[in-house]
């Protein structure tokens, strides 16, 4: 077997989703397993990655554990490592266009996190730049990876449902104030001037969920809600939230279907998983979390009858059938990071790549928007412009 390395600069890799998803979860997990098999058969690829944050003893620390070697607080000789193909950032939302400039100039192949920018017009931006670059790119879109929508979509694909009516889904669970108990996300995340607010942090998932796997979106009204003002952050300090922790969305899809998600970071969950859609069609419904999928096919659909002075005449939730899995499912993030790095090597397809980012924030931008105005708006085709 041929080995081919790949140095891969991985700056944000202190962070929540750089540590566990994308170090942990997935590109130390593809080293463990021995790498990945190139298309010609007879090749690995093997990641190499580099670490690149603000604090040495951090970076160290993770390094040791991970029985990694190469770790750098300094982005510019991190890039300029011979062996570098790809930069990868998982920073903080407001640091990426600085880290993928920084690559683009260094001609590196650029994957990251979501969302790829703050605001539309930066994210048009980067997208072009990338896209002018000729550089390979990519953007997470984890959630397609999930177990429970790749069922949902396999459902899609085979016709289950008929004419697609509506999808309901709800997102959330009580995130901690900080006080009393410690907050389980970052204190950025409710600040507005940090990047924070649920509408952009979510906004970019649901618009691959809804064009990828239903329809295209074409229509957005977003109320937004900031539930709970104030919070605690890491160090202890009371802070005013200034961006939203809540935002109900109601989008018209292609084709007429209606898509009403909640996004939420001030609800408690009962429900079996912290993320749940509904689909219901003509034909079947489906409900889809996570990892499992449920149906009800019209043939086997109950047929209750309003009257409130009985008690619940049937077991609903017993009516449904679980859809099996029919194939092991890996991590999503590491799924997705070796179709990259395939991307990469044998020139597979990848189709998430920094136009598909900036898709999700223009969705979050327009929610955004929409709450402010107080009205829907239309979600147009998105122009990146300079030469294609
Ligand atoms: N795909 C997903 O499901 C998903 C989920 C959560 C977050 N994210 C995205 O991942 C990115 C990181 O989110 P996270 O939850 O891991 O955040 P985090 O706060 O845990 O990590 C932020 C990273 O940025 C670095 N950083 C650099 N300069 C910083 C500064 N001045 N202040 C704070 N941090 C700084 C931190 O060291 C850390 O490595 C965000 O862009 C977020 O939108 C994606």
């Amino acid at each position: 077997m041929n080995e081919r390395r790949i140095g891969i600069v991985m700056n944000g890799v202190t962070g929540r989703m750089g540590l566990r998803q994308h170090l942990e979860r997935s590109i130390v997990a593809i080293r463990e397993q021995g790498g990945i098999l190139a298309a010609d058969g007879s090749t690995v690829i093997m990641p190499e990655p580099i670490l690149v944050g603000r604090n040495e003893d951090k970076l160290k620390r993770i390094a040791a554990k991970y029985n990694l070697n190469r770790w750098t607080t300094n982005l510019s000789e991190a890039l300029a490592e011979p062996d570098v193909e790809i930069y990868f950032d998982s920073q903080l939302t407001q640091l990426r266009e600085k880290g993928v400039r920084a690559a683009v100039e260094a001609g590196k192949a650029v994957y990251c996190e979501k969302p790829i920018a703050e605001g539309l017009d930066a994210a048009v931006e980067l997208a072009r730049l990338v896209r002018d670059s000729g550089l390979k790119n990519g953007v997470v879109q984890d959630k397609l990876s999930l177990p429970g929508l790749r069922k949902l979509k396999r459902l899609v694909d085979g016709g289950f449902f008929g004419q697609i009516l509506s999808v309901r889904g709800e997102f959330g669970y009580w995130v901690f104030e900080g006080d009393w108990q410690e907050a389980q996300r970052p204190a950025w995340n409710y600040k507005q001037e940090e990047g924070g607010g649920i509408v952009v942090d979510m906004f970019c998932h649901w618009r691959y969920v809804l064009d990828q796997i239903f329809a295209p979106v074409k229509s957005v009204y977003c109320q937004g809600a900031t539930h709970i003002p104030t919070r605690y952050d890491e160090q202890g300090n009371r802070y005013d939230a200034t961006a939203e922790d809540a935002a109900y969305g109601i989008f018209e899809l292609e084709g007429g279907i209606v898509a009403q998600l909640n996004s939420s970071w001030t609800t408690r969950v009962f429900r079996d998983e912290l993320v749940e859609f509904q689909v219901d069609g003509t034909e079947g419904s489906a409900v889809a979390g996570l990892r499992n999928c449920r149906v009800q096919h019209r043939s086997a659909t109950p047929k209750p009858v309003w009257n409130p002075d009985l008690p619940v005449t049937e077991p609903f939730r017993d009516q449904w059938l679980d859809v099996p899995d029919n194939e092991v499912f890996d991590n999503g993030f590491k799924v997705q990071w070796e179709m990259f790095l395939r991307h990469i090597v044998d020139d597979a397809p990848f189709g998430w790549d920094f136009v598909e980012g900036a898709k999700g924030v223009q969705l979050a931008e327009l929610g955004l928007q929409s709450w402010r105005e107080g009205r829907k708006l239309d979600v147009p085709d998105l122009e990146i412009g300079g030469v294609a």
